[in-house]
């Protein structure tokens, strides 16, 4: 058996005969004539059936089929201009695959706790799916972004023994008699990695075991990282920045179906392409949260509640640069005029949505990055071979790391990162 049709391709298919294969998503039935909303994952579509154009018994199956049942239907593709799509599905031949009962989720509101208990069913609900469809599109926009500018992709392990991102984050697991971290970032090897390759990047799941609860936190969420050998600090912010613009515009491209299902304001995302970002030194953010009246002390990193302040200052992603080289980790560089500042750089994403992308360009120096390692109160020995990359070949570099469900949480417009994947993983969380 295989499905001749999809909902998504039904437009160029007016005044033909067609076989779809789905689920019934609602049932409204006057006796006489029966609208069933129905959805095969590729989108949502009108069904009517009525005695006239399809058999009783058919028909009465029809009139009676229950939320989520899975359904078979033959029929013609017609106009319909108060559809979404303009178009609907003459019922000729229905077929019941499988009965469902007692659906649990009904059209009354249910709370976020009981829906994440039920993630399995509930991504089959339209904004949970149009979400989930966004999110493959900014996927999508990532690759295509990189590999027309040849970057090559070259995957990080999971299983590492080295930190990246402080030790109060690190997830241990046994390996075969010693210990391993599940990866808090592919940075490291893909430092190596670019300059082997140039231009490198590795898209993966990468894990924090931090015991935030908070609506930008997750414990396992996905990375991508780009490194680039001879890049320096302004390269990277053009390089996140281009990136950012080539996500929103695929998704103002090809999502406005689900972008509107989501009640998601698109003037925000158009700002987004129409200009580059500002950029703004850690100072100068400083400065604004300071005006705003918020309580801040110079020196800190900025939380939430500061990204907020300092985002809503602008109308598209704004760079913040030049951190206190004492908030950051080892691998950064230090401003050569400032050695108390690194040359990194945060990207906040607007209406209060905060940090989507960190990096920033690295140290190169050997016996700087040594001296650093050992102040963090690294082993040496564990990083030898990220030293390595320095004694053979040393050259300047730079990258950062973009976090795909703040992206979708922004770019969605919703407002915790829990429903943009498709089982989120968090400290409160393991199931389903
Ligand atoms: O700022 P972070 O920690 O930077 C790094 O890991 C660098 N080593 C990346 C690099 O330069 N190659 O994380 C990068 C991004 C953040 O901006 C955020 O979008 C996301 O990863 N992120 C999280 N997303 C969800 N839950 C968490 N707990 C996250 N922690 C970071
Ligand atoms: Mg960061």
């Amino acid at each position: 058996m295989i499905q001749k049709t999809y909902i998504s391709h039904l437009t160029s298919k007016k005044n033909e005969t067609v076989e779809l294969a789905g689920w019934v998503v609602k049932v409204r039935d006057s006796g006489k004539i029966c609208f069933m909303q129905f959805r095969d994952g590729t989108g949502f579509i009108q069904v009517v059936g009525s005695p006239n154009d399809m058999n009783a018994e058919e028909f009465e199956i029809m009139r009676h089929l229950s939320i989520e049942s899975a359904v078979q239907i033959k029929g013609i593709v017609v106009e319909n201009a108060k559809s979404p799509t303009g178009i609907e599905i003459i019922a000729k031949e229905l077929k019941l695959v499988s009965k469902t009962e007692n659906y649990p989720i009904t059209p009354k509101e249910h709370g976020t706790d009981f829906l994440m208990d039920i993630r399995h069913l509930w991504i089959r609900s339209p904004r949970q799916h149009a979400i989930l469809r966004i999110r493959h599109q900014i996927i999508t926009a990532i690759r295509h972004y990189f590999d027309d500018l040849d970057f090559t992709l070259t995957d990080a392990p999971i299983f590492t023994a080295n930190e990246c991102e402080g030790s109060s984050t690190l997830f241990e697991t046994e390996y075969f008699g010693e210990s391993a971290f599940l990866s808090q970032s592919g940075q490291l090897y893909m430092e190596a990695a670019c300059q082997a390759v140039g231009r490198a990047y590795c898209f993966g799941p990468t894990f924090r075991a931090e015991k935030s609860n908070t609506r930008r936190h997750l414990t396992e969420f996905w990375m991508v990282e780009p490194e680039v050998a001879y890049m320096d600090l302004e390269g990277c912010m053009e390089l996140a920045e281009g990136l950012i613009q080539a996500i929103v515009k695929r998704v103002l491209e090809r999502c406005p179906e689900e972008l509107r299902l989501l009640e998601r304001s698109i003037e925000p995302l158009e700002s987004v392409i129409a200009g580059a970002f500002p950029r703004i030194s850690y100072d100068e953010a400083v400065e604004i949260i300071k005006k705003s009246g918020a309580p801040f002390t110079y020196g800190d990193d900025f939380g939430g509640a500061d990204e907020t302040i300092i985002s809503n200052t602008f109308n598209r992603p704004v760079i913040v640069h030049s951190y206190p080289t004492a908030i950051k980790p080892f691998y950064m560089k230090k401003d050569p005029k400032n050695p108390l500042v690194v040359r990194n750089m945060d990207v906040l994403a607007p209406e209060g949505y905060g940090e989507v992308i960190g990096g920033g360009q690295r140290e190169e120096n050997y016996e700087t990055l040594l001296e650093a390692i050992k102040e963090s109160g690294l082993n040496p020995e564990t990083y030898s071979w990220y030293l390595d990359v320095r004694r053979y070949g040393a050259v300047p570099h730079a990258g950062f790391g973009l976090g795909v469900e703040r992206c979708v949480a922004w770019i969605t417009g919703i407002s915790h990162v829990r429903e943009t994947g498709l089982f989120p993983r968090m400290p409160q969380r393991l199931r389903p």
